[in-house]
């Protein structure tokens, strides 16, 4: 039985490939920090985490560790011997990461570096995946942006991104470790505690508050529902064609956030829709081309943004009762 290792499997992404691979067969080994980086007053942390795992929780073996020990990561890879290594964990958020730079440093880039040195720990390994994110094209100059986008972040995290697809490649090229990285971008679904703005209208939906559109919500980005984030790093890393690629996993559309809040609204039909100043701290995007997954990897996304939205408010609802 091929055994997978996920740095930071406990989070938003992880606990959902997680289930994917126990289902198909798959042992898998969680090593995470169990950390929150949101306000405690604001996020329902511990809550998330036994949601997350509802289904599985025992069918996981959960190490608690912490990348920036690097010692520790090392003794657990030499114990557990997986063949593939998933790297997930990171300040998973560009305004948390901007806030906190030392810390966004300190996990993803140096982090991600003591990672890439346990991995010499490892005796069979077949693959290593890293998480990248679409912040590393910074401003679309074109959308849908392809894999060969031009490469300019402009924060602390599409930054730390960028370097750790390079770090990966060249590590991996020493070590003699296929990688495969994986950019996603905007994830959405019940479970994600990070307080993206996919979150933020559907809680405030749910408590009555008003939803903020800044700039007229007109900014177009590619939301992308877990389940299908998670089923591309399935086929990405149990494929033989996903070996030392690069690929966006998305959903494939552009879609304005003002049409998220209106579909939201449909649910909420009194709740309030506020128009505020532009957030320039955002970089401007869109859709991602997903043709490279699709025709290397099979990936096809189910769910277009309604049907996201609406499975995200039944979990939520369930959730609640
Ligand atoms: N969710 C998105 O929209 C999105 C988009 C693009 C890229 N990503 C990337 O995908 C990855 C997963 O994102 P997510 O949404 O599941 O985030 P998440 O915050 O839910 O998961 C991250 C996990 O990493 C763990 N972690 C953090 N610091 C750690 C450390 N020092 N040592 C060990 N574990 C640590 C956390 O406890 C958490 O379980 C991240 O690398 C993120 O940057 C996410």
């Amino acid at each position: 039985m091929k055994k997978v290792f996920l740095i930071g499997g406990a989070g938003f992404i992880g606990s959902r490939l997680s289930k994917l691979l126990v289902d198909a067969g798959y042992e898998v080994v969680i090593y995470d920090a169990f950390v929150n980086f949101i306000d405690p007053f604001v996020s329902d942390y511990q809550d998330m985490l036994r949601w997350r795992f509802r289904e599985h929780r025992g069918q996981v073996i959960m190490e608690r560790g912490d990348i920036r020990y690097q010692r520790h990561l090392a003794r657990a890879l030499e114990k557990h011997q997986p063949h593939i290594v998933v790297h997930f964990a990171a300040t998973a958020s560009a305004k948390e990461s901007s806030l906190y730079p030392e810390e966004a440093a300190a996990i993803n880039s140096d982090g991600l570096v003591n990672t890439l040195e346990a991995l010499r720990a490892l005796e069979h390994p077949e693959r290593f995946v890293f998480t990248s994110s679409s912040f590393i094209y910074g401003n679309f100059q074109y959308a849908p942006a392809d894999e060969n986008h031009p490469q300019n972040p402009f924060d602390i995290y599409g930054a730390s991104k960028l370097s750790g697809e390079l770090l990966t490649k060249t590590y991996c090229a020493e070590l003699g470790i296929p990688y495969t990285i994986i950019r996603p971008t905007a994830v959405y679904g019940f479970g994600d505690i990070n307080q993206r703005v996919s979150q933020i209208m559907i809680e405030n939906a749910f408590h009555r508050r008003p939803i903020i559109l800044h700039g007229g919500g007109v900014s177009k980005i590619d939301f992308t529902y877990v389940d299908d984030t998670a089923q591309g790093f399935f086929l990405a890393l149990t494929k033989p064609e996903g070996a030392n690629e690069t690929f966006n996993i998305a959903r494939g559309e552009g879609r304005a956030i003002r049409e998220y809040a209106e579909i939201v609204k449909q649910y909420f039909p009194n709740v309030e829709l506020k128009y505020e100043e532009a957030d320039m701290t955002r970089p401007e995007r869109g859709a991602l081309d997903i043709t490279k997954a699709r025709n290397m990897l099979g990936f096809a996304p189910k769910y277009s943004l309604e049907d996201g939205i609406k499975k995200y408010i039944e979990d939520y609802k369930a959730f609640c009762q």
